[in-house]
């Protein structure tokens, strides 16, 4: 846990969007119902059938087809955004009988939810009153996403809508670490709502990373932040949200941000470590999978929700070049198989010139040994950082999946990350979905990369450890590529113990089978992950609002490695 709750009085004087005024005055101002517009229906941004077909793909067995014929049950659900089953049910009730611990999860969900100003405004990072609150009482933004996914798939956007304009509002704030000011388009890693009992009267404070552990921004937030808008606007037909000046500027911000020129030779991000889920010092620093997974999502989902103005098509252009480069950088430095793993492992070094096959001078010897061990014959992923002689080998949960829904990935890689999970199911999976990364790091590079951290310690937390919570990335990621039956096994595995144990944050061990040493109960994202995993794979279609096609104009005119066909 990185962040503190920040006092209200450092945040005394900030900025609107375009005016200078106080938080109170802010606050004052609610624009959210500027959006209160009737809603039109735009087919065009529904699931289209199109991505329905992705259920039909030839790896569904016969229980996929009968979830497919579900899917097409839904079908006038689609075209229906928006509209409630009933009031704390989920919709899904009505089409089958759901697990007890779905009922269970609900009403935990429920129970997490903030309020301010008498509107639901986001859900709390976890209700567990027997641990000390550091700041696991705040709405944190990447711990909302699930939530809000499981809200949108339950017929409830008004939270999401609520959360996207709360946090938008919290953007505009002037952010200052000592005397140094943050870029305008930084989004808050958490906020939390301030009630004063004289006044009775509620404010927001927010962390932005002035008050976290570390002093790291969260590089995510602002991603994730897009990808959320597109999802809201895809699951409910409602293009107003994303089209009002607010959310345009929104968006213009956080572009402006990580699109800015530097002396950056790739076109990947550069980011401080712990700027994202992995919040602490972990070795993550440079240019982690995580972070550059979220920006290629991120500017995809942009592009899609521009407005086609003068700065809209402006912005457009710079996506397109960097999307370009990113996924030819991406799909081919970063991507590691057997074939790839072989190559580096008879890297020459030193090279000069454009003709340099190892590019960034990666020392063979560098190459860890368990590395040789975990590459199957069939499979590859991501790895989770590519810098300058430096190469981290290690598989990253979230950057791979999110590469997969993003497409990222090219349908072969996306295929070959599947198999590396099923070939390495024991190592991942475990006895509880789903290691953060593999392997942990120990003894003297435990030392070296955390500076000692005792909450990183091998096989716990984010060294290794397990999080319930990324069970719905790795079923959305199962779905898109045809393998619902690998998330059906996540989820049992979850179902035996996630209720019993009481929604815990993470897991500790080489298998994920004790309780995290330091895990919160009730954690949130670990009760939301479950209810968005659940969800999707009883109506596939719910996959059209976190994924993407493939755009096949960003194929790499380069060719690494031979498991891969373009
Ligand atoms: C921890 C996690 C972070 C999460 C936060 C709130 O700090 O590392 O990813 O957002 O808790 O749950």
């Amino acid at each position: 846990m990185s962040g503190i709750a920040m006092d209200v009085s450092q945040n005394g004087s900030v900025r609107s969007l375009d005016t200078l005024c106080t938080v109170g005055e802010i606050e004052e101002c609610d624009f959210s119902r500027l959006s209160d517009r009737p809603r039109h229906l735009n087919i065009e941004r529904q699931r289209s059938l199109s991505e329905l077909s992705i259920g039909l793909s030839p790896r569904f067995s016969s229980r996929n087809a009968e979830n497919s014929f579900r899917m097409m049950d839904h079908i006038e659900n689609i075209f229906s955004p928006g509209i409630r089953s009933g009031l704390n049910t989920p919709r899904s009730q009505s089409y089958f009988e759901p697990h007890p611990m779905v009922v269970d999860a609900w009403e935990a969900l429920r129970r997490s939810l903030v309020y301010f100003r008498g509107q639901p405004v986001g859900t709390i990072a976890a209700l567990d009153h027997s641990e000390e609150d550091l700041n696991y009482d705040q709405v944190f933004v990447r711990d909302f996403i699930p939530s809000a996914l499981a809200f949108l798939m339950n017929g409830e956007p008004e939270i999401v809508k609520n959360f996207l304009l709360k946090t938008l509002r919290l953007q505009s704030w002037e952010k200052k670490i000592d005397r140094f000011k943050l870029g305008e388009g930084v989004m808050p890693a958490s906020f939390k709502v301030l009630h004063d009992p004289v006044r009775n009267y509620e404010t927001l404070i927010a962390d932005f990373g002035e008050s976290a552990i570390g002093r790291v921004a969260p590089v995510d937030s602002g991603f994730w932040w897009i990808i959320l808008l597109r999802a809201y606007t895809k699951s409910t037909g409602d293009s107003s949200l994303a089209e009002m000046p607010e959310c345009q500027k929104g968006m213009h911000l956080i572009l402006s941000l990580c699109l800015s020129e530097g002396f950056d030779t790739f076109p990947t991000l550069l980011c401080a470590d712990g700027c994202s889920m992995v919040d602490r010092r972990m070795g993550v620093y440079g240019y982690p999978i995580e972070i550059q997974a979220l920006f290629f999502m991120a500017l995809r989902c942009a592009s899609l929700l521009l407005k086609q103005d003068d700065e809209g098509k402006e912005f457009a252009e710079r996506i397109a070049l960097r999307l370009n480069a990113l996924s030819y950088h991406m799909r081919g430095y970063y991507w590691l198989d057997l074939k790839q793993l072989n190559d580096i492992y008879r890297y020459k070094t030193e090279e000069y010139s454009h003709t340099a096959v190892n590019k960034f001078n990666v020392i063979p010897d560098s190459l860890p040994d368990w590395v040789f061990d975990f590459m199957p014959t069939h499979g590859g992923y991501f790895i989770g950082n590519v810098s300058p002689a430096r190469m981290d080998f290690r598989w990253f949960c979230l950057g791979n999946c999110v590469a997969i829904l993003s497409s990222l990935a090219t349908p072969e890689q996306s295929a070959a990350i599947m198999d590396l999970i099923e070939s390495r199911w024991e190592e991942l999976v475990g006895e509880m979905p789903l290691k953060v990364c593999y392997p942990a790091i120990e003894s003297h590079e435990w030392r070296i990369v955390t500076g000692c951290d005792p909450k990183n310690t091998r096989w716990s937390y984010h060294n290794g450890g397990s999080w319930p919570v990324l069970l719905w990335l790795l079923t959305a990621a199962c779905i898109k590529t045809g393998r619902p039956q690998i998330a059906r096994r996540a989820i049992e595995l979850a179902e035996s113990r996630l209720l019993k144990d009481n929604w815990p944050e993470y897991y500790d061990g080489k298998l994920g089978r004790y309780i995290g040493k330091q895990a919160r109960k009730f954690q949130t994202w670990s009760i939301a992950g479950y209810l968005v995993a659940k969800m999707m794979l009883e109506d596939p279609s719910h996959l059209g609002m976190i994924s993407l096609e493939e755009d096949k104009q960003m194929k790499p005119l380069m060719k690494r490695s031979a498991s891969w066909t373009f």
